[in-house]
């Protein structure tokens, strides 16, 4: 009989917890879009949210004064950003916290801004940014990445995979759509290069999953979603001039 059987969560955090971000994204495509926001010595309450071992998180607070609050469900993500914040002496301004986006434990109207890559898709970006709007402060802004359509060309592979990872994909005229529905004005929006897929997130994380084969060997689960993570990096090659994560960047109305 097996034991110490890992399951998909336990791998998933396993594979992930020690690189420098959990999801496509980089330091100069967070700067980017901060670069948005116009006069950031303002913001005093930011909140993170999905935001893993905290890549962005602090980015964030390098570039604002105020308090940046990482929030994600998993305690492994969190205690890695906590040490992170600890180490660059961001510990008085950051603070990670577990929790789930779709029910903060912000006071209503408290955040000057509200960021999030790659995880609102995780709950929706209707119901996230539905939801986030009441914490936000009179004309706060919030930023999200969210993978989305490129092309008008949806390849059925591309279509199945997502939906079975649980997040669908939307073009960004109904992304933007979504959000002005939500009661925000869109401020600005922009895709991000292959490189946030390819060398930021895609390269460490094959790396990961060398050692995660080694460290279970002929285990089957470990096998199965290696082949499941390699394969998102050959549909990335094959189809990603088709799907990609986009910045969208909105402002209370
Ligand atoms: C693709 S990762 C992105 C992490 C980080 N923002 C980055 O860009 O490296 C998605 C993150 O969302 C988190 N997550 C998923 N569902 C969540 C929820 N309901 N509430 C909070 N975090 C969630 C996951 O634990 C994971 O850390």
């Amino acid at each position: 009989m097996e034991t110490n059987q890992p399951s998909i969560i336990d791998l998933l955090i396993e594979a992930h917890v020690h690189l420098e971000r959990q999801g496509p994204g980089s330091d100069d495509t967070t700067r980017q879009a901060l670069s948005f926001l116009g006069e950031l010595d303002g913001f005093s309450n930011v909140a993170d949210l999905g935001c893993g071992s905290g890549p962005q998180t602090l980015e964030l607070a390098q570039h604002l004064t105020g308090t940046v609050v990482g929030l994600d469900l998993f305690p492994q993500f969190i205690d890695v950003l906590n040490e992170r914040a600890d180490q660059l002496g961001l510990k008085d301004r950051v603070r990670g916290m577990v929790g789930s986006m779709d029910n903060l434990p912000f006071e209503q109207e408290s955040l000057d801004l509200i960021w999030s890559e790659g995880a609102v898709d995780n709950i929706g970006l209707e119901k996230g940014l539905a939801h986030w709007r009441r914490f936000l402060k009179k004309d706060g802004y919030v930023a999200v990445t969210c993978p989305s359509w490129l092309t008008n060309q949806h390849p059925a592979v591309i279509e199945k995979f997502w939906t079975d990872a649980g997040s669908g994909l939307d073009s960004i005229s109904h992304n933007i759509a979504v959000l002005q529905n939500c009661g925000y004005r869109l401020i600005a929006c922009f895709t991000l290069p292959e490189s946030c897929w390819t060398d930021e997130y895609f390269a460490p994380r094959e790396t990961a999953l060398e050692k995660l084969l080694e460290t279970y060997p002929g285990n089957e689960t470990v096998a199965a979603f290696v082949a499941e993570n390699r394969r998102e990096v050959e549909l990335y090659a094959t189809y990603g001039r088709h799907y990609g994560y986009v910045f969208y960047i909105g402002r209370k109305a």
